[in-house]
């Protein structure tokens, strides 16, 4: 399996949470008020998961060495693919800081939560399409056989050293939990994880 494909799978992962929080959205318009232990766990998932181990993968292997082999680090497809995650990151901080007053149902933070989840939802499915369509394919044309075992070797660190052992597995639990709540189709993850028999640790599952 390539890196790209690993970082496509967990796109749908990443995708059916972004339903989740679309519903989300549409629930605390018609309610008034926000579900707050659900609003927690999506932010959770969009944190650990989405952040910290996605895009992780993506800025400090993918776009660093698509970099070393070309593309300018402040101009160009990798540079905007790290802007958005940056509006990203501004997006969720807004929707943290207006999480409690939108659980208590007080319209200005019930606004401010929406409004950063439906903007946050949007430009990460549009972020995406772009990244599994033209990035990803890019990064194929220029990777060297090489290039592509280091890339493995770098995102099967980063499931095995930067994050807990079985966290990976944890997120993906949570992701078809909030699927079954919010009457979302869940994705085929079945692939979701990095590490398999050939890296040599018996896969995610044995560690
Ligand atoms: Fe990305
Ligand atoms: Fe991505």
């Amino acid at each position: 399996m390539r890196p790209t494909e690993i970082l496509m799978v967990e796109h749908r992962v990443i995708k059916q949470v972004l339903s989740c929080l679309k519903e989300m959205a549409r629930q605390t318009v018609k309610s008034g008020s926000l579900s707050r232990p659900m609003a927690e766990k999506v932010i959770d998932f969009i944190r650990t998961f989405a952040d910290h181990c996605h895009h992780e993968k993506e800025e400090t292997h993918l776009f660093a060495i698509m970099e070393a082999r070309g593309f300018s680090r402040y101009q160009g497809p990798t540079a905007v693919m790290r802007q958005e995650h940056d509006f990203g990151r501004n997006c969720v901080k807004q929707m943290v800081a207006a999480m409690a007053g939108a659980s208590a149902g007080e319209k200005a933070s019930v606004s401010a939560f929406v409004e950063n989840a439906n903007l946050f939802a949007d430009m990460l499915f549009s972020h995406i399409e772009k990244e599994d369509t033209r990035l990803y394919p890019m990064a194929n044309n220029i990777l060297s056989a090489d290039d592509q075992k280091g890339l493995l070797d770098a995102f099967h660190k980063v499931e095995e050293h930067d994050v807990a052992h079985g966290t990976h597995e944890k997120y993906l639990a949570i992701a078809d939990e909030l699927a079954d709540f919010y009457g979302i189709p869940k994705a085929d993850h079945t692939a979701a994880i990095v590490c398999d028999d050939t890296m040599g640790c018996g896969g995610c599952g044995g560690h």
